[in-house]
């Protein structure tokens, strides 16, 4: 990449985090999007070829559970037989969220929470 490239990108990278709308003040819904949750889970938690539908599993997590799996999904597929399965079924992972705050895991996992069937 050309120095005149880099500076733009940096600069713009540096305008777009400035404005004020860092991850911190987004809701659940905003996150789930801005993070890329929906890269894999669908812009409604429909799911895809990357990642099963999000929508009615309520019945498998509380929002405590949930973020604990956001944090670390390896650990909980491991323990989970029905997690393990689904981990069989697709080529992708989820990666963990760990750079996220707990606060805003709990927001995302509130938004998954609320997604019906
Ligand atoms: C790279 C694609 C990808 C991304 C990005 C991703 N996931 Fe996943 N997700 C998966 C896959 C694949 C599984 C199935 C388990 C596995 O293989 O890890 C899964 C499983 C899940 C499950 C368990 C589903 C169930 O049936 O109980 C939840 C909840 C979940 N993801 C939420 C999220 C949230 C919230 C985010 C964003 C913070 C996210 N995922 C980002 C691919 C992804």
């Amino acid at each position: 990449m050309s120095k005149r490239i880099l500076g733009l990108s940096l600069g713009l990278t540096l305008l777009l985090t400035s404005c004020g709308h860092s991850s911190g003040d987004r809701n659940g819904a905003e996150l789930y999007t801005y993070i890329g949750c929906s890269s894999c889970h669908g812009a409604t938690g429909t799911g895809g070829s990357l990642g099963p539908p999000l929508k009615g599993i309520g019945q498998y997590w509380d929002r405590e559970s949930m973020t604990n799996f956001l944090v670390d999904p390896k650990e909980t597929l491991a323990s989970d037989p029905r997690l393990s399965k689904l981990d069989d079924a697709f080529k992708t992972d989820m990666r963990p969220f760990s750079e996220l705050t707990r606060d805003q895991l709990e927001r995302i996992a509130d938004f998954v929470l609320s997604l019906e069937r």
